[in-house]
């Protein structure tokens, strides 16, 4: 006897790489973004245990450039950004003209091939916007990092914007060592679906 086939079970609709990449292009207003003060603190403490004040640091999703400021603020002075929405590059210019900041305007597919190694890596909310198919971007950007600082929602977030990941198993599984973990809530600014990670490159 032919068993029926198990229901798949609940998953939101999901967009297509092309549809997501559109959604963050065009988002038109990312002035919200300016509200990051807690987790941007969060982040520049965290660069100061990792990373020295000469490193090089490049943030993945730099929207507005508030997580970029904190470090600037912070005394990080080799600083730059990859970010799809030109609005808010713009906004990025407007509101942190003191700033010094190498940006690379468009997708982290598109662009991170082109890019050097920097002394630390990071990315805040960012990852878990990237579709399945642009997967093989996360061992490029594993090649690039001295350090990697992940800070991205992990759980309970599916959506048609959101991939759920374990950032640990994939970054070690490509080479790097995680070093700290933290399941973080509103005392970072996030919520208890985010998690930091900090992985250092494995030379053994
Ligand atoms: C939720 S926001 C987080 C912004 C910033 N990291 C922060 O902590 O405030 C996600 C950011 O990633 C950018 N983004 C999403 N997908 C991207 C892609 N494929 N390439 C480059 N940037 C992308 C968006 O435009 C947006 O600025």
């Amino acid at each position: 006897m032919r068993w029926p086939k198990k229901p798949e079970p609940d998953q939101p609709a999901q967009k297509s790489r092309d549809e997501l990449q559109k959604h963050w292009r065009n988002s038109d207003d990312p002035s919200g973004y300016f509200q990051g003060g807690r987790r941007g603190e969060y982040l520049a403490s965290l660069a100061k245990q990792y990373a020295k004040p000469d490193a090089s640091i490049l943030e993945l999703g730099c929207n507005v450039g508030s997580n970029l400021y904190h470090l600037w603020k912070a005394g990080y002075r080799n600083l730059s950004g990859v970010e799809i929405n030109p609005q808010a590059l713009k906004l990025m210019k407007q509101n942190f003209p003191d700033m010094q900041v190498v940006i690379y305007e468009g997708s982290i597919e598109d662009r991170i091939k082109e890019l050097a190694e920097y002394d630390l890596v990071f990315t805040i909310a960012v990852l878990e916007h990237i579709h399945r198919d642009s997967e093989w971007a996360f061992p490029e950007i594993a090649k690039r990092a001295r350090m990697l600082i992940t800070i991205e929602g992990e759980k309970g977030i599916a959506s048609e914007l959101h991939i759920a990941r374990n950032y640990k198993s994939i970054f070690e599984g490509l080479g790097l060592q995680q070093v700290y973990e933290k399941n973080l809530g509103r005392e970072e600014g996030l919520n208890a679906n985010f998690y930091a990670r900090v992985f250092s490159r494995n030379r053994s």
